[in-house]
C-alpha cells in the first residue's frame, strides 16, 4: 500500500494573548492508501487540529507534513485549496448542508466546488450508494440527522475524493443511526478503497476501524 500522508515532527501553534497552545505537538505518523484510521483523544486532545490540517484547510506550524505526494509544509492557507481540491472530501459532525438547496442540490453544489461536473444521474448515483434516492428532493430541514448526514457524505463522495475525512460525524446522532453513518463508510472503505480518516469520542465506533490513533494533549500516547 502507498503512503498518502507522512507527518514528522509535525505542530500546529495557536498563538493567544498570553499563551501558546500546542494543539499538535511533534507528532510522526503515516497513513497508508485504502487505511479506515481513527482518532481519539478527551475534547481538546487536538483531533479537530489534526484532521484540519491533514485535510489541508490549514496550515503547520512546523515539522514537515506530505500529502498525496506533494510537501505541504510551507504551503500557505491560500495555496493549501490546490491540494485538497477534488481530492479530500469532509464531513462535518453538524452536517453543514446548505439549508435552502435540495439533498440533490447539495450533493452537486459539493461536487462543483471540488471542480467537479456533478450531473444530476451522477448526483442520484451518490444519493443511492448512501440509501436516499427516495430522499432527493427533500430540504435538510425535511430530513432526519442520519439522513442529513448521508447526505453530507454523498456531498464529500461528488468531489471523487481519495480520502474523505470526517470529524465526529456521529457527534450529533444517536447510537442506531452512528451505527448506520459508520456501517457506510466502512463499506466505502472496503468497496471503493476510500481511505477514511475519522475522529471519534466512542470507542466503540472507533474499535471497529482498522487503526487507531489516540491523543492527549496534542501528543500521540497509542
Ligand atoms: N482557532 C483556535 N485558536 C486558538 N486555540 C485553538 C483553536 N482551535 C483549537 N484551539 C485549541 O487547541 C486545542 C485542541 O483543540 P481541538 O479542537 O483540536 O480539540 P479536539 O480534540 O477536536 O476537541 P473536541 O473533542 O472537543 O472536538 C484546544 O486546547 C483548543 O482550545
Ligand atoms: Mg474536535
Amino acid at each position: 500500500m502507498a503512503t498518502i500522508i507522512k507527518a514528522e515532527k509535525l505542530s500546529k501553534l495557536y498563538k493567544l494573548a498570553a499563551e501558546i497552545i500546542h494543539a499538535v505537538d511533534g507528532i510522526d505518523f503515516e497513513i497508508q492508501s485504502g487505511e479506515f484510521l481513527a482518532v481519539m483523544g478527551p475534547s481538546g486532545s487536538g483531533k479537530t487540529t489534526l484532521l484540519d490540517i491533514i485535510g489541508c484547510l490549514d496550515s503547520i506550524s512546523g515539522g514537515r507534513l506530505e500529502i498525496l505526494g506533494k510537501d505541504v509544509s510551507r504551503l500557505p492557507e491560500r495555496k493549501l485549496v490546490n491540494i485538497r481540491r477534488g481530492r479530500i472530501g469532509f464531513v462535518f459532525q453538524d452536517f453543514s448542508l446548505i439549508p435552502t438547496l435540495t439533498a440533490m442540490e447539495n450533493v452537486r453544489y459539493g461536487g462543483w466546488l471540488a471542480g467537479r461536473n456533478t450531473s444530476p444521474d451522477k448526483a442520484m448515483s451518490y444519493l443511492d450508494k448512501v440509501g436516499l434516492a427516495g430522499r432527493a428532493a427533500h430540504l435538510p430541514r425535511q430530513l432526519s440527522g442520519g439522513e442529513k448526514q448521508r447526505v453530507a457524505i454523498a456531498r464529500a463522495l461528488a468531489v471523487e475524493p481519495e480520502i474523505l475525512i470526517a470529524d465526529e460525524p456521529t457527534g450529533h446522532l444517536d447510537s442506531v443511526n452512528s451505527q448506520a453513518i459508520v456501517d457506510l463508510l466502512i463499506k466505502l472503505n472496503a468497496k471503493d478503497g476510500l481511505t477514511v480518516i475519522l475522529a471519534t469520542h466512542d470507542i466503540g465506533l472507533g474499535n471497529q476501524c482498522s487503526r487507531i490513533i489516540s491523543l492527549r494533549d496534542g501528543k500521540i500516547v497509542a
